[in-house]
């Protein structure tokens, strides 16, 4: 062939790092069949769909078996029911100006901010690092020159905007409570970041998709923030606050305010999502509006309290051993400084081969990773006291 391909790709690294470790994991498995595997890798959930969640999909199937309830396909920007489900939980979090038809539905976090791109030109862009790989390779592979803030122990893993404000416009990516880190902004740090991007003219990406573990007093959504409507768009997810990692269903939130060259961004979401975007099937959002309400919402809020139990039993431990870590109070995540100066692929390989425990090495979310890995709550209760007694060996 002599077509011409985009070459960008070539740019970023060859396999995605979660499927790097699965690779990884299968060998290990292949070479010890008998081994004890404990899986702490992947930010998965493990707990099934609530029943008050499931019984809500199962009526919505019923549904779509008769001519009369039937459902073709679905609104572009999604149901009603879910974007006025979704508005009422802004309301409850403190951003109760976020209505219903700003808020766009789609089959999650990933591919919101695999598309953004699409509708933003070719502008400077800035990712904290360590960060989720998704958005420095999805702007990568589009072409755009990605620099970094860096996040770290100094900082807590919560680095604040440049001191230098005389910058182009940039487009700025924010994860909080964070993956990897699992470390949460504050008013102050989140306000900081804002007013950066108003005076420098900059869009924030921002994503909430570990909003539900959020405890203690920080910002559930970057609409608390003031003046946050005229620079930011949010992106979340039911993966983590229902256990939809399966399922598929999140959002996306860009207010009308946010305008750029006299054009609205909402204006060309919405063409991007209505051209190369067909919605989320019924059930699926039936599912996901039950998880907002009433039975639903309390059952997604136990299965996060039983994550947030692992995740503390493992924060005590690492406590304990005077180990350096961040998260695990408002986040599923532990990110821990590897112990004897290890490198995050030797501490990996490592704990793979003395105890069966998987996790991410710090490497993989960029350079500031190096030496630091993460560990995720996602696991049973006994599974995690099990990787708990091992690493009170370490
Ligand atoms: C992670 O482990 O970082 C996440 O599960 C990946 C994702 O949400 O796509």
């Amino acid at each position: 062939m002599e077509i011409k391909l985009n070459n960008h790709f070539l740019d970023v690294k060859e396999t995605y790092l979660f499927s790097d470790i699965a690779k990884r994991v299968k060998k290990f498995q292949e070479e010890n069949p008998d081994r004890e595997i404990i899986r702490m890798g992947i930010g998965d959930v493990t707990l099934p769909l609530p029943a008050s969640v499931t019984s809500a999909m199962e009526n919505a199937v019923k549904e779509m078996a008769s001519k009369e309830t039937f459902h073709g396909y679905p609104p572009e920007y999604g149901y009603d029911f879910l974007r006025d489900a979704i508005a009422a939980h802004y309301k409850e979090i403190g951003a109760p100006a976020i209505t219903s038809n700003v808020i766009y539905v789609s089959d999650g976090a990933k591919s919101d901010l695999g598309n953004l791109p699409d509708i933003l030109g070719d502008n400077p862009v800035i990712i904290p690092d360590p960060v989720y790989p998704v958005y420095v390779d999805s702007n990568l592979m589009n072409g755009r020159k990605v620099s970094f803030v860096a996040g770290n122990k100094e900082n807590d893993f919560l680095p604040l905007p440049p001191a230098d404000t005389n910058i182009e416009p940039s487009v700025i990516y924010i994860c909080s409570p964070n993956n990897p880190t699992g470390a949460v902004y504050s008013y102050e740090g989140l306000t900081a970041w804002v007013n950066f991007a108003i005076k420098t003219g900059s869009l924030i990406i921002f994503d909430a998709a570990y909003e539900a573990f959020i405890t203690e007093d920080k910002p559930h959504t970057i609409y608390e923030i003031p003046g946050a409507d005229t620079c930011a768009i949010e992106i979340s997810s039911f993966s983590k606050f229902a256990g939809f990692t399966g399922v598929r269903c999140g959002w996306t939130v860009v207010p009308d305010g946010l305008e750029a060259g006299g054009i609205k961004l909402s204006k060309f979401w919405a063409r991007r999502q209505a051209t190369k975007f067909n919605g989320v099937s019924y059930v699926t959002q039936k599912g996901a509006a039950a998880s907002l309400s009433g039975q639903g919402l309390e059952d997604c809020k136990a299965n996060i309290a039983y994550y947030k139990r692992n995740a503390a039993a493992l924060a005590e431990v690492f406590t304990q051993k005077g180990i350096y870590f961040t998260g695990g109070v408002n986040s599923p995540y532990i990110w821990l400084k590897c112990p004897d100066n290890m490198g995050g692929w030797e501490f990996f390989d490592s704990i793979l081969n003395r105890f069966g425990i998987v996790g991410t090495p710090g490497e993989g979310f960029g350079e500031n990773g190096a030496g630091y890995f993460r560990l995720t709550a996602f696991g049973s209760y006994e599974n995690t006291l099990k990787a708990c007694e091992f690493f009170k060996t370490l």
